[in-house]
């Protein structure tokens, strides 16, 4: 797909990997409505891009902005969602694990309310994380909410075809996600990537470029494609 005068909705386009996709996406002259609760934490964002507020939890309010919007061509949702609960197995809160799956839904509904408004050759990216398929200790919640997200793509993907649907998953990324800041953020980095092929952590628009490419190649459909720095491998 050439993305030149389209149309594109990005739910979290307002921060992280949505806003850098959501600006990769203008710059390459997409017409973008970067939608999130409160979209004016993007601040300042280039020509081509519309903040507009909504929570993908929020069916009847999802409705109405699909409504307002069709037909698009391009749907990408990289909204949390939610919280996400962290640490080992026996020991998380049941209810914050039960709540990490806000981002499923979220994109479950974006899914089913967003795609027949889309046009025929339309393209949709969900975006999940590397512990859907290598898991370290203390990310259950990770993994089985990734791992819940990519099966969500490959079941999808063959029902709603010849629109397109994929799923890029992120290793570590430096994104507003991580609230720590200074030497602290740094060191923090460092030891989650310190075994990974590349250790560093990457970067939004890094992960924006992989949404991009599943965007605009036209082969590519039900697929996942990693941008890790070599999580899976490490
Ligand atoms: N950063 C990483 O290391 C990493 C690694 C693997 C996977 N991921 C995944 O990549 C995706 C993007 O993460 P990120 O790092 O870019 O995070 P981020 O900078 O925190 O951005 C998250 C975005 O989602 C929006 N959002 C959250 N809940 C929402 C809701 N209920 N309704 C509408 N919008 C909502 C937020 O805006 P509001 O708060 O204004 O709603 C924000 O725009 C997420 O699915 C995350 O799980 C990230």
């Amino acid at each position: 797909m050439n993305v030149k005068g389209k149309k594109a909705l990005v739910f979290g386009g307002t921060s992280g990997i949505g806003l850098a996709t959501s600006k990769q996406l203008a710059a390459l002259g997409a017409t973008v409505v970067a939608v999130s609760r409160n979209p004016n934490r993007a601040g300042d964002v280039p020509k081509g891009i519309t903040l507009k507020q909504c929570d993908v939890l929020d069916r009847d309010a999802l409705s109405k902005l699909f409504e307002a919007y069709a037909p698009f061509d391009i749907l990408v949702s990289a909204a949390t969602g939610g919280s996400r609960a962290r640490g080992p197995f026996l020991e998380i809160d049941m209810e914050g694990y039960k709540a990490s799956f806000a981002k499923l839904w979220g994109y479950a509904n974006v899914l089913q309310l967003g795609t027949p408004h889309m046009s025929a050759n339309g393209t949709i990216v969900l975006v999940s994380g590397s512990p859907a398929r290598k898991s370290k200790p203390g990310q259950v919640a990770l993994a089985s909410v990734g791992g819940a997200v990519e099966a969500l793509v490959r079941a999808v993907a063959p029902e709603i075809a010849p629109r397109r649907l994929n799923v890029v998953s992120p290793g570590t990324i430096d994104t507003p996600m991580s609230s720590l800041t200074g030497a602290e953020r740094e060191e923090a980095y460092r030891k989650q990537t310190a075994k990974n092929l590349i250790p560093r952590a990457g970067t939004a628009d890094e992960v924006a470029q992989g949404i991009l490419f599943v965007i605009q190649n036209d082969f590519v459909t039900g697929t996942t494609v990693d941008v890790d720095g070599g999580w899976l491998l490490s």
